[in-house]
């Protein structure tokens, strides 16, 4: 049997869904049961019926699935597979801060660590920090948002707020400069331009769109254009050009690439769900306050 075959007939008998976010490798986002961003897939974690959880993603993505089904055992492939930016901040950095800000109420970026969550009033991932800022928060309130600095000054420029910033930044993504869209732009002089919020103020000034993984599919599945340059990992080329086909879609930087996404390989897979190794702990408390602010983006 090959590995893809048993890979299947592991997951049907003991019961396990895959969820793949959308920078895994090509043969990972085949064997997936959902694809989607950070968004989709806790939304996905918190309604699936299967017992077990393989999560192909990075590390706090696996930890959101948990917080959000706890009951269930969620397995990442690899422990390793962690996030550079989510690193930045400490739960007890945070605390620090809020120290320094002792009125201010706190947003986190979904990519950042189950304590840095349980410290935050609100989560919030790149499809809706705009629509969070804007439902959870009043005019005047000060605000704390972690840990990625160029999300911040995105949500920032569109509805006209203040931020307590943090340094937090992604470092595949700050990859991509604007020597490399305008040399893109001239190759296809037609495409459109879209970029992740990720990127630097200057790519997002220069795009066309700004969307979050999941964001880029559902445009892209719509759009009259049939160019597009892409500016984030490079693995949504694949999702891209998968979903549709007749399509182009030119990466607007080869250097765009997250390792740690890419971990994550079909042996490991097979071997988490032949033995369960690597499940996701987390302690009681921080479920339950992460929960409250992960469930309150959810239900925003
Ligand atoms: P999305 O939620 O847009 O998929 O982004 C997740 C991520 O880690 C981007 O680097
Ligand atoms: Fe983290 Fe960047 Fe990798 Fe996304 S692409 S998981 S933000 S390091």
């Amino acid at each position: 049997m090959n590995i893809v075959d048993e890979i299947q007939k592991l997951k049907k008998e003991k019961n396990a869904v895959i969820l793949a976010h959308n920078y895994q490798l090509p043969e990972i986002q085949d064997i997936a049961d959902y694809n989607g961003d950070s968004l989709g897939l806790s939304v996905e974690a918190s309604k699936t019926k299967a017992d077990i959880i393989i999560f192909c993603g990075v590390y706090f993505m696996a930890e959101t699935a948990k917080i959000l089904s706890p009951q269930k055992t969620v397995l990442i492939p690899d422990k390793e597979a962690g996030c550079p930016m989510a690193d930045m901040i400490t739960g007890e950095e945070l605390r620090a801060l809020k120290k320094k800000h002792p009125n201010a109420k706190v947003i986190c970026y979904v990519n950042s660590s189950a304590e840095v969550k349980a410290e935050s009033d609100v989560c919030c991932t790149s499809a809706n920090s705009i629509k969070v800022v804007e439902k959870f928060f009043k005019e005047d309130d000060e605000i704390i948002f972690v840990p990625d600095k160029y999300l911040a000054l995105y949500t920032a420029s569109q509805i006209k707020r203040k931020f307590i910033f943090w340094h937090g930044y992604c470092p595949s993504h700050a990859k991509i400069l604007s020597e490399y869209i305008l040399e893109k732009k001239k190759l296809y002089p037609n495409a459109e331009v879209l970029v992740h919020p990720e990127c630097r103020p200057e790519i997002t000034e220069l795009a066309d769109k700004v969307l979050s993984t999941g964001g880029m599919s559902k445009y892209v599945a719509n759009a009259k254009a049939r160019d597009f340059i892409i500016g984030t990992e490079e693995g949504m080329i694949y999702r891209l050009a998968k979903d549709n086909p007749g399509k182009n879609f030119y990466l607007a930087s080869e250097l765009a690439h997250c390792i740690n996404m890419k971990r994550i390989t079909l042996d490991k897979v097979l071997a988490c769900l032949r033995t369960n190794r690597h499940e996701i702990f987390i302690g009681q408390d921080i479920i339950e306050k992460a929960g409250l602010s992960i469930r309150r983006m959810v239900e925003c």
